[in-house]
């Protein structure tokens, strides 16, 4: 049996019943999942890869598993479809990403090698691999790996590059690469190939200048409006103002393009979620012209499942990007609003103290607060509760901040259980969309301009949604529940 058709056995004879875990976020059967891996399409539906340790709740030695999507709600899983098998993917099959080619669908991933140095000392080598399939098999190409470490300039890191992003311009194609230069600073590097086997470097596209943490990770760059986007997972960053906080994040560097230099001339650097589980997004364009990203819901340095959990990690909803006036806006896929249903709505309503309004409450919502008037300083909204457990986003006037608290949800760990975003861009009203599925909330604000995504796994029962306020508050409520039961989208 091969080692891929050992973790496929696996996975179907250990698979986790789906009443335990999300309704509409992708998750792995059992065991283990981070990064959001070649996300595209091929002959005309939505494939999603995953990073992916089917035998445990840990990361370990890195296959990449698989589902596909017509609508970016319900999906479809599929057997894995890498396995870390080969003498230049021994220590893992890394990220990477997917495009659709005349000769199938290829996935670009980053190949993890360990050696012995000559004095005995083992080093980690990582470099470009290819696969080619039919959207359901995959093969590994002779020619890998692709693009050998030895082919980056002198002093780049051949220990420290990896997460191809790959996109086509004109003909030829192009990948992006996380790695790290000779003073130890993340950089993205540029490579170019008419046939997928062969590649030239091209240039650094963007580097952090000793400003955004140390290795970029998962790098992806794409048009957007009249500007260009790069996005990147920054490791061990340093909290500097409102915008980033300690540790792994994501950004976006916006900015244009000087095409004949390869390199991204960055006219503004921010935060893509202020939430404690965001990290590695991918993206990718429909067939309709959306820009959709994908991110990893959960983070590095905060293991919060309970224990007994057999599956470990979620992916975000699929979120439009725009692009407007210079700001960048995060919408869930419209499709999520086909599988509306339960309505609920309060028009003009005036909240002072606590209130539960009958009808809102649940774990799997859509849910709009739309705070429009009133002389109120703070106001709070708490869900996943009961007598025991709470979690709340509270919204504070005065400084115009969102204050996010999950110290009541029920985990057992000491990690970070709260945290608050400054809000960038004040409104007249303020609109906060969340969309909840059992283990997580996803907060949009004023329309996508800011959000903040975290999960939580308080018992499912703790269903409890409470308003709250300190003095009097205007607002506007419309509530739906999401059900996947049927397909709605054909
Ligand atoms: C990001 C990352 C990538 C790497 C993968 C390994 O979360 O560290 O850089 O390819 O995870 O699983």
């Amino acid at each position: 049996m091969t080692e891929l058709e050992k973790a496929n056995q696996y996975r179907e004879q250990n698979r986790v019943d789906e009443g335990e875990k999300p309704v509409f976020h992708v998750t792995p059967p059992v065991g283990w999942m981070n990064d959001p891996n070649g996300f595209s399409v091929f002959q005309g539906t939505v494939h999603l890869f995953y990073q992916h340790h089917p035998y445990s709740e840990e990361w370990g030695p890195m296959h990449w598993g698989h589902c596909t999507t017509k609508d970016f709600v319900k999906w479809k899983e599929l057997p894995a479809v890498l396995a870390p098998d080969q003498r230049y993917d021994a220590a893992g099959c890394f990220s990477g990403s997917a495009i659709e080619t005349e000769e199938g669908h290829a996935l670009l991933y980053t190949g993890v090698m360990e050696r012995e140095r000559e004095d005995g000392s083992k080093e980690v080598v990582q470099h470009q691999c290819l696969a080619v399939g039919d959207g359901v098999h995959y093969k590994k190409v002779s020619e890998n790996p692709v693009i050998p470490a030895g082919q980056l300039p002198q002093g780049f890191s051949t220990e420290d590059f990896r997460d191809p992003k790959i996109w086509r311009e004109q003909g030829t194609y192009y990948l992006a690469a996380g790695n790290k230069n000779e003073k130890q600073n993340g950089q993205v590097v540029l490579f170019a190939s008419e046939d997928l086997r062969n590649w030239r470097y091209v240039s650094v596209l963007a580097d952090n200048r000793g400003k955004y943490g140390s290795m970029w990770e998962c790098p992806d760059f794409f048009p957007l409006g009249n500007k260009y986007v790069l996005v990147v997972s920054p490791q061990d960053m340093q909290s500097d103002g409102a915008e980033f906080h300690n540790g792994n994040q994501a950004a976006a560097l916006i900015g244009e393009y000087d095409r004949e230099h390869g390199h991204l001339l960055e006219e503004q650097v921010i935060s893509l979620d202020y939430g404690t589980d965001f990290y590695a997004p991918q993206t990718m364009e429909t067939e309709d012209g959306r820009r959709i990203m994908i991110a990893w819901m959960q983070s590095w340095d905060m293991n919060i499942k309970p224990a007994g959990q057999r599956w470990n990690g979620m992916m975000t909803i699929p979120r439009e990007l725009t692009l407007r006036d210079g700001r960048l806006y995060q919408q869930p896929v419209r499709e999520i609003e086909h599988y509306r249903t339960e309505p609920v709505a309060y028009v003009d309503r005036e909240i002072s103290g606590r209130c539960e309004l009958p009808g809102i409450r649940g774990r799997v919502l859509d849910l709009t607060i739309e705070l429009q008037e009133g002389d109120y300083r703070e106001f709070i909204v708490s869900f996943a509760g009961n007598e025991r457990y709470h979690t709340s986003f509270r919204y504070v006037r005065d400084t115009q901040t969102i204050e996010f608290d999950r110290t009541y949800s029920g985990i057992t760990r000491d990690v970070v259980c709260q945290r608050s975003m400054r809000i960038k861009k004040a409104e007249k009203t303020l609109k906060l969309r969340l969309i909840f599925d059992r283990f997580s909330v996803e907060l949009f604000v004023n329309d996508g301009v800011q959000t903040f995504t975290s999960t939580f796994y308080t018992p499912l029962e703790a269903e409890d949604i409470v308003l709250e306020c300190d003095k009097k508050a205007i607002i506007n409520v419309e509530k739906y529940s999401i059900s996947v039961e049927d397909d709605r989208c054909g």
